[in-house]
This record gives C-alpha cells, structure tokens and sequence, in this order.
C-alpha cells in the first residue's frame, strides 16, 4: 500500500502535499514524491526515504503552483530508488501520475508500448500505466480538448488488470486532476474553492470534513471549481458527501512519543466506544444495528466462518474461542489468503465475518468476495467507517476506535477483542444463555475500560522490565484457551517492532518441540490467569525453569506462584472471562513497544511494514 494526496484550489498545492504525505508516512515510507503544475510545466520532485527527506529537497525549489499530486511508497515492483519513486511522468512528458496498487498485466502492455516508442526510466508497474494513459492521449482526437485528458485515464483502465488508486495530471490541462479507484482507497475532500484526494481522511480532515469516498470503477474529474465522478463505461454517479466525525486531535501524537503508545494509553476510550449504546434494556445482551439479519437466523446458523489477516487474525481466534463457549455454535477461522484459494466445503448455513481494521486488506476484501460469489452471507467488523470492506459486506458492526496510525495495531486489536465478546453474548442470548449469566457476562463487559486503565497503570514497572530483555534475539509467549491468541499477538508485536525473533504457542504444546529452544538466552512471557488451568500451567513454567529459561509471567493478582519460579511478575486485575484476552493483551502491549524503544527501533514505522496491505 501507499499513501496518495492531491490537492487542487486557490492556496500552494506544495505545502498541503506535504502535511498530508507525513499524515499518510505510516502507509508507506520507501520514498516520497511530488508534481506541481506550474507555469505551463509539470515540476517534479522525488526523494527515497521518508518524506522529511522530500520536504528538505522542496524547500529550496519554491514550488507556487496550485494544483498537484503527491505520493509515499511500499514498494512491490523495483527497488527503493529514486527512479522507482512516483510520480512518473509518461516518457512524452505529457502525463504524470502516481499509484497505489499493483498492474498484474503490466508486462504485457510494457512490451506493447516498447513496440511503439515508449521509454521506460523505472521498474514499476505504474510507469506502464502511465505511458498507456499517454498512450491513449496521443491517439484521441486534439479537437475533443475538454474531455480528451479524462477519457485517456478512462480508456487505460479498461485494460488494466490489479488493483490501483490513483491520480493523475496532464500537462496540457494544468486546472485538471484525474482520479480513479479499484481495489486501493480514494477519498475526495470538498472544501471551499478546493478539493483534495487522499488515500485516508488523516491527510485531508484539516482542511475539510466534506468526503466522497470513490468506490471500485469510478474516476473523479477535479477542477477548481468543481468534480464530477463517472464509471469505468461513463455513466454519471451522483455523489453522496460524508461527513468525518473524528477530528484532526484524534490523528495527532498529543504529547506521546508515538503512536503505538498514544493508542495503547487510548484502549480505555476505545473499548467505551465498542460497547456506547450497544446493551439492551434489560441488561442482560447486546444489540447491533448493522448486522441485517433477524435474530431468528441467528437462532439458526449451525456454523461461524470468521477470515482476516495479521493480528485482526488473532482477534477471530478469540472470537472463535468466545462464541464456541458462550454460545455454543462450531466457529471456524481461516486465514483469508489461504481461505480465497482453498476452495473449502462449507454448511450451506455457515455466517462469514471478516475482521479488518483497516477494511481495505487485498486479502480480507478478496476472501469476502470469494464467499460472496458462494452464495453466502458476509458480514465485517471494521474500524474505518466507508472502506472496502465495510461497504461491499451485507451487515456488520463498527469499531469506533477512532484512527490507528501505528503500523502495529493496538486499540484496534482490544476493540475487535470487545466486539467479538458482544456477538458472542448476542448469540449466547438467543440461544441457551440464562437471564442472569447475560446480566453478569453484561456487568464484566462494562468493567473492562476501568480493568484495562488499571493494567496500564503498570506501564513503568514493564519498561523497567523490557530494559533487562532488550538485547535477547528470541523469546516464547505461552498461553492457553482464549490467551494462546494472546500469546500469538504478543509473539507478533515483539517480531514488527523490535525485530526480535518471537514465537507463540499454547502452554501445553511446548513441551512438543518449542522448549528444545529455550536456555538461558531464551525467556518465555507467560500467561497465568487464575482458574482451572492454573496449576498445569505453573507445571509448564517448572519445565521452562529446569532448563535455565528466564520467565516473565502475567499473572491474576492475588494468585501465588511458587517462590522463584518467575524471574519478573506483571499482575494484571481479576476480570470476567470474556474480557480476559483484553487484559492480557495490555501487557504484552507495553512490554513489545518498550523493548522496541530500547532497541532504538522505529516504532510507528517498522521496516518493510505497511499499516494496511492492499497487495496480494
Ligand atoms: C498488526 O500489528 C499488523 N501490522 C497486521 O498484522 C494487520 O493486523 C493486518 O495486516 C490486518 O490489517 P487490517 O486489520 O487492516 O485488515
Ligand atoms: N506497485 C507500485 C510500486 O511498486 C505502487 C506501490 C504502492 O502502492 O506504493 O511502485
């Protein structure tokens, strides 16, 4: 994925580029550019590194046009150089353009173009779509001046395969940009004698509230004065403006050294949002207004089909091991990649959900379709209000955890966490769960901001923790039942931020393979909620301790762990069930991005990540 930011008004395009691009950085960080239209000439500027590295090259070049477009990449086709580095200007030096997505065919319309003169300076798909766009310029006739540029973009995408946001300029029209999406996201932002084109709405809600989120297959022509959206095969689309609740403070560090921690200190609120107007009368169950499907086919479904990637993956595991024991409907989770080619027999009564917080991950969205064309319903639990995702499934549920902008998710993950344990009592309540078990499962929900305010109460004694375990290079995290997800997501955290080399695992399946790693330069983070499982999990503890393994154990307070058994202790408060994997998550959190900041790592932007993947 990358970011994409395009303004065109009355004000200097160059400096409101550049604002939005550092809002969008944590979307891609291999290089930033830019192209200014000015005095009849398209002015461009492009930089490898991130896009402080383009603001310095700006700086000295005193840019006035304004209109322009503006991009920072994660690279999928050629190295991180400058020459790979969008905007790329179409080798007549008509068109300049820049991209998020991949071109599939790009191969093939790159020899086609060879064999008609086009040049190439780069190794990217998008340079091909650029001279296809060129292209088709140079073969429209000269006397159809006004719609010549916008029909050229419009003729090229009908011949691309893949995924792409993109906008576009051309020379001969300076008061002009041309957008377009399929697959990637595209925001238009309406102001006042100016409109903006962003890839999320951080990078354009400080000028405007007023969006157009474009869907698959629709261009957007803007001019100063004015936009028009059409389809792929030009028929008119009637636009509908939204308007952005959230506000620019939400998309700012506050006094936080970054993101991930702002947003880990955020979780309280975020969980509060979850659950804002989502009980019912009585007390004793959820209500959602999104999900389209009566309560009677609830009562129905003999199977759930949660998908997702990457720590929202985690969350469906959670989700799995809620609803299965609360409710008592088989859940099955699949990684979306793999479920998309998989081609799995299903029930014919089987209820998908996907959970994204981004609601634009290529794979999730390609999963979604997949199930879709079945025959089955989708539904999608999703942080960013309008995405892909969110829009093309038939209900769902909202997280309103307000922006994540570090690449390592956080808020996001707990907020899923809480939703998923809302379903599960919604389900479990239209079919054999008590009055007063929902009431008391009702009570648990509602404690968990206050629980999870009270564990980030331990933030200093785990960075004094992570001081002594910043230069390990692996370490296991150990859980059972809901908290072996747990162990998945703080194995993950650990591997993006700090690059050390992490794995989870059940607590009980240690013994099977993974303990032949540990000694004394391997600890093991373990958790230990009061409970059934207690005393075998101390047992696995004792066997990590026979063999020299420091240990970092997460424990319920007031539970007591034999003396010495572990080498650091994080007590975390008693909760109800369904929220324990919220409490234990909080922790882990912490230790990660601390252990991170001791490394000198760069937290909100980890190498080669990208905060949401809109590639294959
Ligand atoms: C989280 O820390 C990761 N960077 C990543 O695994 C992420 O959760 C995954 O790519 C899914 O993203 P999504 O929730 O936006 O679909
Ligand atoms: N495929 C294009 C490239 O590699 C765009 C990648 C992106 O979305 O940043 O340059």
């Amino acid at each position: 994925m990358c970011g994409i930011v395009g303004y065109i008004g009355k004000q200097k395009a160059v400096s409101i580029l550049l604002e939005g691009l550092k809002r969008l950085e944590y979307r891609g960080y291999d290089s930033a550019g830019l192209a200014i239209q000015q005095d009849g000439k398209l002015c461009i500027s492009r930089k490898t590194g991130r896009v402080e590295q383009l603001v310095k090259e700006t700086a000295k070049l005193h840019y006035t046009g304004t209109a322009g477009i503006s991009h920072t990449r994660w690279a999928t086709h050629g190295g991180v150089t400058e020459a790979n580095a969008h905007p790329h200007l179409s080798s007549d030096g008509k068109l300049v353009l820049v991209h998020n997505g991949v071109i599939e065919n790009f191969a093939a319309i790159k020899h086609f173009l060879q064999g008609k003169d086009y040049t190439f300076r780069s190794e990217t798909d998008t340079e091909v779509l650029c001279n296809l766009i060129a292209y088709h310029y140079a073969k429209e006739p000269e006397s159809n001046a006004q719609s010549r540029f916008l029909e050229s973009v419009r003729k090229t995408l009908l011949h691309i395969e893949g995924t792409y946001g993109i906008a576009v300029m051309c020379v001969d029209r300076p008061n002009e940009i041309v957008a377009a999406r399929k697959g990637s996201p595209l925001l238009l932002g309406v102001g006042d004698g100016e409109y903006l084109l962003a890839s999320d709405a951080s990078a354009l809600i400080s000028h405007t509230r007023n969006v157009v989120y474009l869907k698959d297959g629709e261009l957007v022509h803007v001019t100063p004065e004015t936009f028009a959206i059409t389809t792929l095969d030009q028929a008119d689309v009637p636009p509908v403006v939204d308007r952005i609740t959230w506000s620019i403070a939400d998309a700012e560090l506050n006094g936080f050294a970054h993101f991930m921690e702002k947003e880990i200190f955020e979780q309280p609120a975020a969980l509060e949002n979850a659950m804002r107007g989502r009980f019912s009368a009585d007390g004793s169950t959820a209500n959602f207004g999104g999900l389209n499907l009566a309560a009677t086919d609830f009562r129905q479904i003999d199977r759930f089909v949660f998908c997702s990637c990457g720590t929202a993956w985690h969350a469906c595991l959670v989700a799995e091991h809620l609803i299965e024991r609360f409710a008592r409907v088989p859940v099955e989770v699949d990684y979306a990649s793999e479920f998309r080619y998989r081609n799995a027999p299903l029930d014919r009564d089987a209820l998908f959900f996907f959970i994204s917080q981004s609601g634009e991950t290529i794979d999730t969205l390609a999963a979604m379709r997949e199930a879709k064309r079945k025959g089955y319903k989708v539904m999608a639990i999703c942080n960013v209000v309008g995405s892909s995702i969110a829009r093309e499934a038939d209900g769902g549920i909202y997280q309103h955890a307000g922006p994540e902008i570090g690449v390592a998710s956080t808020k996001a993950f707990t907020s899923q966490l809480l939703i998923s344990a809302l379903f599960a009592l919604y389900v479990a309540r239209l079919r054999d769960m008590s009055f007063s078990d929902g009431v008391n499962y009702v009570q648990g929900l509602k404690a968990a901001p206050e629980l999870v305010r009270k564990t980030l109460e331990q933030a200093p004694h785990i960075k004094e923790i992570a001081q002594r375990y910043a230069q390990y290079h692996d370490c296991l995290f150990l859980g059972r039942l809901s908290l072996f997800p747990i162990a998945l997501e703080g194995a993950l955290k650990l591997k993006e931020i700090s690059y050390i080399h992490a794995e989870g695992y059940p607590a009980a399946e240690m013994k099977h393979g993974p303990i032949a790693l540990v000694n004394e330069q391997c600890p093991s983070v373990f958790f230990v909620p009061k409970g059934e499982l207690f005393n075998k999990i101390v047992s696995s503890m004792q066997e990590i301790k026979a063999r020299k393994g420091k240990i970092i154990a997460i424990v319920t307070e007031g539970c007591e762990l034999p003396d010495g058994l572990a080498d650091e202790v994080i007590p975390i408060p008693d909760c109800h069930e369904a929220i324990l994997p919220i409490i234990a998550t909080v922790p882990v959190q912490l230790l990660s991005y601390y252990i991170a900041v001791a490394r000198h790592c760069d937290v909100d932007k980890p190498r080669n990540l990208a905060k949401s993947v809109t590639v294959e």
